[in-house]
């Protein structure tokens, strides 16, 4: 059995070199696949199915049938292995390794005909310093349908848009960082995250809110943003795109230095900038009145 190591992260898996190639392309494969499909869905007509945290956060049919696929997908070709999806899907691992889906991040870009939306679909093991889930990505792809981009990595392997090398950000100083992040859906969230980025804006070159986690960490390995971060993602939002960020040689922090990537806080950007940026985050949360904390976890 041939052990694979990551030069980019501290982390040893027993995972043979022929079953993380494989994975990584079913994980590219299904991506594909789903995306495909979400978009001939989005030219055949939208609409909100439902709504989960809030009646801002929505669920059309189209992220429940992508689900599905995936679902159905993977049963076939990895039957050992567990599921986790956004929409509920829910399969214990026999094998070790665990899926971790988000059938359309960036639902509300999808809803309005806005591009930046696209499937995640990560291959996981169990580590409980990777991320605030106990997950880390060993294999993952984010298709973007729209651009036709397939974002793809293999831990240890580097990542990759369709067959280019990824080249990950540059180092810039927070002053001249293009910054990208994200807002919740709940109210008390959002309260929170505007006291943080009132306090960032005129500490960086400008923002954006783009609409898609997944996307953001795959356009920061790409160094079309220097920086992103966001409070409260879920696994799904991460999985692929922390791995595909890593792996062109992004810094990932938590909350801070000891704390793993995820819930509560997820950092990302060039190994300075990384740092600078969970600083000024960190004083803006330390400045914020008692009020605007969300307390939800
Ligand atoms: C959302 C997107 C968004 C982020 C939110 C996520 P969804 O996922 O990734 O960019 O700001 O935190 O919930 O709802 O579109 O799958
Ligand atoms: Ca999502």
């Amino acid at each position: 059995m041939t052990t694979v190591s990551s030069p980019g992260t501290p982390h040893h898996t027993d995972l043979t070199h022929e079953t993380l190639t494989q994975i990584g392309e079913i994980a590219a494969t299904l991506a594909r696949e789903a995306g495909e499909l979400i978009k001939t869905r989005r030219a055949e007509g939208v609409s909100v199915a439902s709504t989960k945290s809030s009646v801002t956060d929505v669920v059309t049919a189209a992220d429940r049938e992508a689900e599905e696929l995936l679902l159905r997908r993977l049963r076939e070709l990895r039957p050992a292995d567990g599921i986790v999806g956004e929409e509920g899907a829910s399969v214990e691992s026999t094998s070790g390794i665990t899926w971790v889906l988000d059938p359309i991040d960036g639902t509300v870009n999808y809803l309005y005909g806005l591009p930046s939306y696209g499937v995640s679909v990560a291959a996981t093991v169990a580590d409980a310093q990777a991320a605030a889930d106990g997950r880390r990505a060993v294999a993952g792809a984010v298709y973007l349908p729209v651009t036709n981009e397939l974002f793809t990595a293999v831990e240890g392997g580097g990542s990759r848009l369709n067959d280019t090398a990824l080249p990950g950000p540059a180092e810039v100083p927070l002053d001249r960082a293009l910054l990208a992040t994200g807002f919740g859906y709940t109210k008390a969230r959002r309260v929170e995250q505007a006291g943080v980025i009132r306090q960032l804006i005129p500490q960086v070159r400008d923002i954006r809110r783009m609409g898609s986690a997944a996307a953001d960490l795959c356009l920061l390995a790409a160094g079309r943003l220097d920086a992103y971060y966001e409070r409260g993602l879920q696994p799904w939002d991460y999985a692929a795109g922390l791995l595909i960020a890593r792996e062109s040689g992004v810094h990932v922090y938590g909350r801070d230095a000891d704390t793993p990537p995820g819930e509560p806080l997820l950092i990302a950007a060039a190994p300075s900038l990384a740092v600078e940026l969970r600083e000024a985050i960190t004083h803006a949360y330390a400045a914020l009145d008692e009020s605007e904390i969300d307390e939800a976890p």
